[in-house]
């Protein structure tokens, strides 16, 4: 068959012409195919995926399924990459739990389990980056942290700072919030920080007292997040090409009122790599059209996301979510890849289900979650999705692959991790 390479790998995620072209060159290493039926099926060909064009994907499965832990294979196949590949890609993971670090150190406990796949334990070169604020908590928990980052104050328009303190354009606060913030950037421009809308707050006149102290509480709060500043961290710094960044935001998960300020760092973030790849991409055209190589200084860009459902749900409003819409609809023009995983795809926005180009999910059981999935049901499947879920071996690390480039669906086993995993399930027990 065509797209079988070689007798040891098949290919997802690539068309036959790039096949022809590229053959197994930008392709991340997955697993294997499963060949038979039952709890221990005899695994075939290598699976590989293709990573060097932009895709959707989707990463599904009940809880402790396997996702977080695919997701990690998938990390360390972009660091292990050859040069020429990975200084065109710039990889950023979305940390919600604060697992990927343990990326950094070698996967001692899979040894044997590592060996039956001709591997080695080794770590995994990725850069892990906090918010400014919480460096003192990570670095408290002596987790490895490479740098801490901030978000440009001015970067935030009139509908974040709303959606950041859950506050509408009707309320009193509201009101004197879009006030505020649209003076300053026409005073300042977009030089301004925290302290500049405290001081343009106490001094409107046209606003109760209440209103301004109450505001000036919650912009006080922000402060204490440690998350804005007047100058801010450069999206070049965040999306560098050849590096894969772990942006960890779970400190933010601790505090009740904080959630906003998780999808306010995907939002902005994902808007700035949409703007800046939109810019560059015209550059790459017009090097095209001159004879020269596709190059640019800004490289193309792999999003991974954990629990998406939290950034991108189906039935409320998100900050995050119209930016992570424009990735999926049209991020295939400038470069721009979504790896979405989610063990509640009916939560899930439609459209990150719908336009989803590779489908990988785990076992999943329940019903509505089956049935969110099943819109996905294109000529090539010969079967309901229940009935693959049933056939599938009930081990960890199983999985189900739809690929629309190739218009095949494979079983596979994901091969175990070169770094150690941070995902293990909490027991009471202490070996
Ligand atoms: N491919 C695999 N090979 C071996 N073990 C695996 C594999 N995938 C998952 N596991 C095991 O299952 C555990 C749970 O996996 P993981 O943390 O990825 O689940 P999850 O789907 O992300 O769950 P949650 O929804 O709770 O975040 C892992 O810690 C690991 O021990
Ligand atoms: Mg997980």
């Amino acid at each position: 068959m065509a797209l079988e390479l070689s007798k040891k790998a098949s290919l997802v995620g690539r068309s036959l012409k790039d096949i022809e072209k590229y053959g197994e060159k930008g392709t991340a290493y997955l697993g294997k195919v499963v060949m038979s039926s039952g709890e221990r099926p005899v695994l075939g060909r290598k699976i590989l995926c293709d990573i060097a064009k932009p895709h959707v994907m989707l990463i599904c499965g009940k809880r402790g399924g396997g996702k977080s832990y695919t997701l990690s294979v998938l990390l360390e196949e972009f660091a292990r990459q050859p040069m020429d590949i990975r200084k065109r890609i710039s990889v950023i993971a979305i940390d919600t739990v604060g697992i990927f670090w343990t990326l950094k150190i070698a996967n001692k406990l899979e040894t044997k389990e590592l060996q039956k796949w001709d591997l080695k334990p080794d770590r995994t070169n990725v850069r892990v980056l906090v918010p400014k604020g919480k460096l003192a908590f990570y670095r408290k928990k002596k987790l490895p942290v490479d740098d801490a980052f901030t978000i440009k104050t001015s970067e935030l328009d009139v509908t974040e700072w709303l959606a950041l303190f859950k506050l509408t354009w009707k309320d009193a606060e509201g009101i004197l919030l879009t006030r505020i913030i649209e003076d300053l950037k026409e005073q300042l421009g977009t030089l301004y920080g925290i302290d500049e809308i405290i001081t343009a707050i106490m001094k409107d006149t046209d606003s109760e007292n209440n209103a301004r102290k109450a505001l000036v509480n919650r912009f006080r709060v922000s402060e204490s997040w440690g998350l804005f500043e007047k100058e801010g961290t450069r999206i070049k710094e965040i999306a560098k090409a050849g590096e894969i960044t772990i942006i960890d935001v779970s400190a933010y998960r601790q505090a009740i009122g904080m959630e906003g300020t998780r999808d306010i760092i995907v939002g902005l973030l994902g808007k700035k790599l949409f703007e800046e790849r939109m810019l560059y991409r015209k550059e790459e055209e017009v090097k095209l059209t001159e004879g020269l190589k596709r190059e640019s200084e800004m490289p193309i860009i792999w999003m991974l996301i954990d629990e998406a459902h939290m950034f991108m749900p189906k039935d409320e409003d998100n900050i995050a979510l119209h930016v992570l819409l424009e990735w999926v609809r049209v991020g295939r023009q400038p470069g721009l890849s979504l790896v979405l995983a989610t063990q509640r795809p009916n939560k899930l926005h439609p459209d990150a289900i719908s336009q989803c180009d590779l489908f990988i999910s785990h076992r999943m059981t329940s019903q509505p979650d089956i049935e969110a999935v099943s819109q996905l049901r294109p000529s090539y499947l010969h079967q309901n999705f229940d009935k693959y879920y049933q056939e599938m071996p009930k081990a960890k690390g199983y999985a189900l692959i739809l690929d629309d480039n190739t218009e095949k669906l494979w079983m596979v086993k994901i091969r175990p991790r070169f770094s150690w995993d941070g995902g293990v399930t909490a027991t009471a027990f202490t070996d």
